[in-house]
């Protein structure tokens, strides 16, 4: 499998408005999602086949999440914070995560809003939405950064139709999704069982330390 080199663009996200370049390694991702999120989350395509997972069902069905409106899975019973930040305009995000461009109309899932989401969902959404009360159902926190941009370039590759660097044209997106497109099977995990309850798992977010990526500064 190749090798990104992408992690060399990370020193631009400090700014929040700067493109959705993807600076995570999707192949990483995805030994991290078999292990981090499939115990709540499956990736299963339209004709129901299942891309990733387990069929864990605690969570939304991530198949092309990245470029979809926060909450839209049907059948999903989502928090109203998260149905209230996909109703949000993204340019009125305070958290300034939101992804724009010429071809997005409202508020979707892109690359800087899920890493930030991954790494403290009620936070994120509190912040997003300034109400310190606001609460996501999804009670598990990604450790480090540099994971949670390797998880969400790995989702992104099951998002196809998703144009990364909208804002400013950046070509890095492509590779990464070309890398990780290759539906691959996801049954490596050795994840921890019994996290089947809403309450924080941390011990699952410590195997976060097994990553051999450099961390994102
Ligand atoms: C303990 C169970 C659990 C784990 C582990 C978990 N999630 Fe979630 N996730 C949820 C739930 C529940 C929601 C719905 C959140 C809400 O309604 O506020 C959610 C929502 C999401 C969403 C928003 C989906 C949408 O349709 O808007 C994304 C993206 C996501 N999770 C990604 C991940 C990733 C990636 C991982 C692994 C790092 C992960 N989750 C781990 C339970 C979990």
């Amino acid at each position: 499998m190749k090798t990104l080199t992408l992690t060399a663009f990370t020193a631009l996200l400090g700014s929040a408005a700067m493109a959705q370049d993807i600076t995570g390694d999707a192949a990483e991702g995805e030994a991290q999602f078999a292990r981090q999120c499939v115990s709540c989350h499956v990736i299963a395509n339209d004709a129901g086949e299942v891309l990733a997972g387990r069929n864990g069902k605690i969570g939304p069905n991530l198949h092309e999440v990245i470029g979809r409106t926060p909450g839209a899975v049907e059948d999903f019973r989502y928090s109203d914070a998260i149905i209230a930040y996909g109703e949000m305009d993204p340019a009125e995000d305070p958290t300034g995560t939101a992804p724009m461009g010429d071809d997005i109309e409202g508020m979707v899932w892109g690359v800087d809003n899920t890493v930030a989401y991954l790494q403290d969902p009620t936070g994120f959404l509190r912040e997003a939405l300034d109400d310190p009360r606001a609460r996501s159902k999804m009670a598990y926190k990604v450790r480090d950064e540099q994971t949670a941009h390797d998880i969400t370039a790995y989702l992104v590759s099951f998002s196809p139709d998703f144009e990364a660097g909208d804002e400013t044209g950046e070509e890095t997106g492509d590779d990464a999704e070309d890398d990780a497109a290759t539906g691959m099977e996801t049954e490596t995990g050795d994840m921890t069982t019994g996290t089947e309850t809403e309450t924080e798992t941390e011990t699952e977010a410590d195997m976060d330390a097994e990553t051999e990526t450099e961390t994102a500064n």
